[in-house]
């Protein structure tokens, strides 16, 4: 997910602008189209929220042909043949319908649906890439996730353009 500094991760108007940034970092890195494509072509499967799906629909189709499960508890529909709408219980999706298939499972948001994998054990790592902007309102990342949850440091990645991506792993407890 992309964020701003003070934590949001979409504006309450909806503009995006904010995702493209004019600054300049000079120790930071550019990923060449080569690399992007790499990154993109490794994901296998993509889940995200319906809000999430909309804005996408909205915005340009970014997912290509690349399976899509959107959550819904409305009887949405798609002439796409990749996306299938799902309603449930996460576990189920997760560990009984998705796992067996695929192996890089990319939660793309919103917070609704990242809090509930959290919360639930189902999501391994959690990448956040920090914008430099302070929004000051719309869509919190965290506003209220209600446990404590230890991370472990994988990586950081400064990038030319001032966006810093925190990449931890999510620290599985013991049943
Ligand atoms: N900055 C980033 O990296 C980033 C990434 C992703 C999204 N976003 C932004 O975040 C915003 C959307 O986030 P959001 O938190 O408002 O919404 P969201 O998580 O995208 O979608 C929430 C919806 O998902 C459905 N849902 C969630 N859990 C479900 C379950 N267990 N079973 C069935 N349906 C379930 C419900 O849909 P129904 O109401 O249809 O039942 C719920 O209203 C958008 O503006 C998007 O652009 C930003």
């Amino acid at each position: 997910m992309v964020s701003s500094l003070d934590g949001f991760i979409s504006k309450k108007d909806g503009n995006v602008n904010w995702l493209t940034s004019t600054d300049h970092y000079e120790k930071g890195i550019t990923l060449s189209e080569e690399e992007v494509e790499a990154f993109i072509k490794a994901i296998d499967c993509y889940v995200m929220g319906s809000r999430t799906y909309e804005k996408a629909l909205e915005l340009g189709w970014p997912y290509g042909e690349v399976p899509v499960i959107v959550l819904t508890n409305r009887d949405l529909s798609s002439n796409r043949e990749n996306v299938t709408f799902y309603a449930g219980d996460l576990d189920e999706l997760v560990n009984d319908q998705l796992k067996p298939k695929y192996r890089n499972i990319w939660m793309v948001g919103g917070a609704m649906i990242t809090k509930d994998f959290i919360r639930l054990n189902l999501a391994d790592d959690i990448i956040i890439s920090i914008m430099p902007v302070i929004l000051g309102e719309g869509t919190l990342f965290f506003d209220y996730i209600g446990q404590e949850q230890t991370l472990h440091l994988k990586d950081v990645t400064t990038y030319r353009d001032g966006m810093v991506e925190l990449w931890y792993e999510i620290v599985k407890k013991e049943n």
